[in-house]
């Protein structure tokens, strides 16, 4: 039996829009930062059975998976992928569950799918302890089940583009995260979906400016790491902020239209941004396909944290 567990990521320039929708190749290269504490955790064991099955882990740390039936099969399919790339035989029971709620904006895909592949590979090594794969290979792998996967077998800055997922050193490290959650009902709009939408949106092709959206994202990636360099946090925040409101005005301008925003996450937006203004400090703000704000301050920021998460935290949790 093997246990292992994959941290989530957070993307702050976004992997929207894909080249070839069954490799989970991207348009643009993406930077994001590993949410250690946000974790998936698989157990893999051989099964005596003629096919391979997918159960939620039970235990007083994790919150279960509600797998639809299409959400299991592609899991089992990736478990499948798995087999025949590292040529492993026999049948498995594969149990997952996250240590968070799945479906909300948390992208639990990326941490599920990293510890699907990494489970896989444990099993393989178990079995022929002289396999050597590296990293850089299990991610592609990962990958092929599912896109921002990849960029959580490294830590604490991956970076995605037509070479693969790396890890990229930069000098801002133990970023202090927090999401706040505003809805956690399962999301109308799959990020699979959202995918081929953008790619609708006349935005997608160019903006006021003339610059398709390929352009801008990876231009922000060139700016972030060269503010992270030099250590320009506000810069840094300014860059975030454009780069997630890209993505949902594509998602708004697509054909047909949808969004991840109801109004209390546009006024508690509108608010953050006000104080950041103000006070000429805050975290790095970004949102996924969900309508969960992710919150990122820096290590010598704690206090900020505190008051931020206090002051922000939606009504009714604790
Ligand atoms: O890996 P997917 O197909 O769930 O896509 C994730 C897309 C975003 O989370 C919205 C952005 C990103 O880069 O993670």
């Amino acid at each position: 039996m093997i246990e292992v567990s994959a941290p989530s990521n957070i993307a702050l320039i976004k992997y929207m829009g894909k080249q070839n929708s069954k490799s989970n190749l991207p348009t643009n290269a993406s930077l994001s930062y590993t949410l250690e504490k946000l974790r998936t955790t698989v157990v893999l064991e051989e099964v005596s059975s003629s096919q391979d099955e997918w159960i939620p882990l039970s235990g007083e740390d994790f919150f279960k998976i509600e797998l639809s039936e299409k959400g299991k099969e592609k899991f089992l399919s990736h478990l499948q992928r798995m087999k025949t790339n590292l040529q492993l035989s026999g049948f498995y029971r594969v149990a997952s569950a996250n240590n968070f709620p799945s479906d909300a904006g948390l992208a639990s895909s990326a941490s599920s799918f990293a510890a699907l592949t990494l489970a896989c590979y444990d099993m393989k090594r178990q079995k022929n302890p002289s396999i050597n794969i590296s990293m850089e290979k299990l991610a592609e792998l990962s990958r092929q089940g599912s896109g921002s996967s990849c960029r959580s077998f490294f830590s604490p800055w991956s970076i995605w583009d037509q070479q693969g997922a790396r890890e990229i050193s930069l000098p801002i490290q133990n970023l202090h995260h927090f999401v706040l959650v505003y809805e956690s009902r399962a999301k109308k709009v799959s990020s699979s979906e959202a995918h081929l939408r953008v790619l609708s949106s006349p935005f997608f092709a160019k903006d006021s400016s003339g610059l398709p959206r390929v352009e801008r994202a990876e231009k922000r990636l060139e700016q972030l790491i060269h503010s992270f360099q030099e250590r320009h946090w506000e810069k840094s925040f300014e860059i975030c902020w454009d780069e997630f409101w890209d993505m949902h005005e594509l998602f708004h301008t697509s054909e047909p239209s949808f969004s991840y925003l109801n109004e209390e996450v546009k006024i508690v937006l509108k608010r953050m941004k006000e104080r950041w203004q103000k006070e000429k400090v805050g975290p790095l703000i970004t949102l996924d396909a969900g309508p969960n704000i992710h919150c990122l301050f820096r290590e010598e920021d704690t206090d900020l944290a505190k008051s931020w998460q206090q002051e922000f935290q939606p009504r009714g949790m604790a």
